[in-house]
């Protein structure tokens, strides 16, 4: 997964802008719901927050208060840290935060929960519980005929092939495995806090 990211760093926002690789995807209504996402995620409350996961910094400029980003990845972080100055930026593995208990209010985490398998699901669920009280997760929504969890296959610019779990959700599902309410339900993404 690290050497993944690491190499996908430089085209990781194509995707969410529709560009590159992704420039002749058909994502009807994309756009405006991204505007909605991020207008949803600026408006929660400003508090201490540790964004885990945060590639690029794509989202984490948009959170408010003290804002903390945590990557694998050091090129994600490289590019994080130029996208959102505002925040300060950390390497470190989520399913071992290198930070004391208590040290947040709030674990945000976008496009990572996803990825991992029901095991990984259940440490990183006790692990942003071991560091902050609130955790807000962006996902992807299940298109319909989707299977809710698979193994995709993924190719980068330089032709690289590389294979990624991911597990979608249809909003609902989301909020009951956090044991939390949703907040924000597009066709696109979805957002649930615990
Ligand atoms: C799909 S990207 C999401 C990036 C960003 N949160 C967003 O929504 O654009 C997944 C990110 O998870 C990071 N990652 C994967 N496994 C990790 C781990 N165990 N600890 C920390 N970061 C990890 C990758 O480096 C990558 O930046």
């Amino acid at each position: 997964m690290k050497t993944y990211y690491d190499r996908r760093a430089p085209e990781y926002d194509d995707w969410w802008l529709g560009r590159g690789l992704y420039s002749d995807r058909e994502r009807p209504g994309w756009e405006d719901e991204l505007g909605e996402l991020a207008a949803a995620i600026a408006g929660l409350e400003p508090v201490r927050t540790l964004d885990v996961a945060c590639g690029t910094g794509f989202l984490t400029r948009h959170l408010r208060g003290e804002v903390v980003g945590l990557d694998a990845s050091d090129r994600m972080l490289e590019v994080a840290r130029a996208q959102a100055p505002g925040a300060t930026f950390v390497p470190g593995d989520a399913l071992s935060l290198p930070f004391a208990d208590g040290t947040f209010d709030r674990v945000f985490t976008s496009y990572f929960y996803c990825h991992l398998e029901e095991d990984k699901r259940g440490r990183f669920l006790a692990e942003a519980q071991r560091v902050a009280p609130e955790l807000v997760v962006v996902a992807s929504v299940r298109g319909e005929g989707d299977a809710a969890e698979r193994w995709e296959e993924r190719q980068l610019r330089d032709g690289s092939r590389w294979t990624v779990h991911k597990r979608v959700f249809d909003g609902e599902d989301l909020a009951e495995e956090l044991r939390g309410e949703l907040l924000f339900q597009g066709s696109w993404f979805v957002v649930a806090r615990a």
